[in-house]
């Protein structure tokens, strides 16, 4: 896909004032942390070739097939769930000011369709799962069911924070990695703090591309994920330490996670083939939570797709650990060393151990890494 194939839903900044005051006159829909993200994902091209909130026969073709209804590839509804009560109140046609949690709008839709979707059947086609124990299914049922959907036209954000040296649109990176003359660049999706693992699948992907891709996702995600500004500092300090800076650029991606495991990774792929990258990694249980999905599902779903039409190349990665006997790390495919020599951590077991005051060790996770963990975990043992 060229750059003409990048969707940008962005007011320009002469027509921020005018449109500010029009969106005043439309009828307000606050919307939640989650819409808020995905509106500036579609705004500045992430999601491409969305141009707004799914119809209801985008919503069905996506669910039924992962694909738009012109045929191009999506795996994940991305839909506008409004509460009845508010539903009610819309027309097809409408326009409305989609507004955030602090009272600001941030964009402006025009309602095409409205729809009232079987949460179930998105529940069992996306997540595998109706278990309300499953983040994103407990999500889905604790929003609106009523869905809106239409293009829309983004106001920028203003605001700054900690990741807003950052964060970068698609349009600014494509052409960064061509300044840079990466003919190949591959993407790194990821909610957690880089482990050894991660480190070993990426320089291992390095090794064969001209430029990494770091985009970890820093918008909302459940809640005893480490906390995004504290997953930065850790980013900070192993990209410092341990990557070579001209190889590597980093970058945040500001999404919801879903938790969707198979197809998010899809999602994955696609919104980093939109900033620019040629491949991306799928480890083990890519986007995964509990055990909803098999080890490798989400790797699995890409036979359903040529790279062609997804526009970018996978490239796979088995569990990887360090192992003590081989003295390095390396993954099921390459060691022939029994699971006794593994140094294999689960996220919950690190967590309870950074709870505990407990450093993971060096074979896990780089000392500079689990030191700012550590002063994160103490402080919130404090509170
Ligand atoms: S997530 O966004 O996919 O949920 P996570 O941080 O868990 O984030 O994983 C990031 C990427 O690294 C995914 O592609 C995942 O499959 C891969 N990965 C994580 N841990 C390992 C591991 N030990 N071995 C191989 N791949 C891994």
């Amino acid at each position: 896909m060229g750059q003409a194939g990048l969707v940008n839903k962005m007011i320009e900044e002469s027509h921020v004032r005018e449109l500010a005051q029009y969106a005043k006159q439309l009828k307000q829909v606050t919307v939640d942390e989650v819409t808020e993200s995905d509106l500036f994902q579609i705004g500045i091209g992430a999601f491409s070739p969305l141009q707004g909130f799914m119809s209801e026969a985008n919503y069905d073709s996506v669910l039924e097939t992962m694909r738009l209804v012109n045929g191009e590839v999506w795996s994940i509804p991305v839909a506008l769930p409004v509460f009845e009560e508010v539903a009610e109140e819309i027309q097809i046609n409408d326009e409305i000011s989609l507004v955030r949690q602090d009272g600001v709008v941030a964009a402006i839709m025009r309602v095409e369709s409205i729809y009232s979707p079987d949460l179930e059947h998105e529940a069992k086609m996306v997540y595998k799962t109706t278990d309300l124990k499953h983040p994103g299914v407990h999500r889905l049922f604790n929003r609106g069911s009523v869905y809106l959907g239409g293009p829309i036209q983004v106001f920028p954000d203003e605001r700054t924070d900690v990741f807003s040296d950052y964060f970068f649109t698609p349009e600014y990176t494509r052409q960064r990695f061509k300044e840079l003359g990466w003919n190949t660049v591959v993407g790194f999706q990821t909610r957690n703090p880089i482990h050894r693992a991660h480190e070993y699948i990426q320089k291992t992907a390095l090794e064969t591309v001209d430029g990494l891709f770091l985009n970890p996702l820093v918008g909302p995600t459940k809640s005893d994920d480490v906390p995004a500004d504290v997953r930065l500092k850790a980013y900070q300090a192993i990209l410092e330490n341990y990557y070579p800076q001209d190889k590597v650029f980093f970058g945040v991606y500001k999404a919801a996670m879903r938790y969707a495991g198979p197809r998010e990774a899809i999602m994955h792929a696609l919104v980093r083939r939109n900033y620019g990258c040629t491949h991306f990694i799928v480890g083990r249980d890519h986007a995964g939570v509990g055990n909803y999905y098999g080890t490798y599902d989400a790797q699995k779903i890409f036979d359903e797709f040529t790279p062609e039409e997804l526009g970018i190349t996978p490239l796979f990665f088995e569990h990887a650990f360090y192992c003590k006997k081989c003295l390095g790390m390396a993954t099921t495919k390459t060691c022939p060393h029994g699971e006794a020599y593994r140094v294999i951590l689960s996220g919950t077991k690190v967590r309870q151990m950074l709870s505990d005051g407990v450093a993971p060790p060096p074979e896990f996770s780089r000392p500079e890494v689990v030191e700012v963990l550590m002063e994160h975990y103490t402080q919130v043992q404090k509170v």
